[in-house]
């Protein structure tokens, strides 16, 4: 059974978004918010080869670069692209309430986690 979505505010629809995303801290993890034609995408900010602020990387699109071994993931899905990255980027449904972002911190099922979900929020 899938567990009960948990919705954490986690900025507010204004706050501008960096060209290389932004580096959040939800309930003590790290989480990158970038912003890809317009839509919001949250991902761990944490490269899931060895550890690297994906946010300290570069972002082309919808791809964003590991800084340290330049790793790719796809920001949408979390995709790893090739080596040196096999696993994909933990990605983070997000919801507009208002004038606040919020994001879904359940915890993954196991079997969710080669495969993830597309996350955006419609643009406001
Ligand atoms: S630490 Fe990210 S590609 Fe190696």
């Amino acid at each position: 059974m899938k567990p009960e979505s948990r919705w954490i505010p986690l900025c507010k629809v204004d706050d501008p978004i960096a060209p290389h995303g932004n580096a959040l801290e939800v309930e003590g993890r790290p989480v990158a918010l970038f912003m890809v034609d317009g839509c919001r995408y949250a991902t761990s900010n944490i490269c899931t080869h060895q550890l690297a602020l994906m946010t300290d990387g570069y972002v082309e699109g919808a791809f964003v670069d590991c800084p340290m071994h330049q790793g790719r993931f796809h920001i949408p899905t979390g995709a790893p692209q090739g080596r040196p990255v096999t696993k994909p980027l933990r990605t983070y449904a997000l919801r507009i309430e208002g004038d606040t972002v919020l994001i879904d911190m359940t915890e993954p099922l196991p079997s969710d986690t080669p495969e993830q979900e597309p996350v955006h929020c419609p643009r406001p």
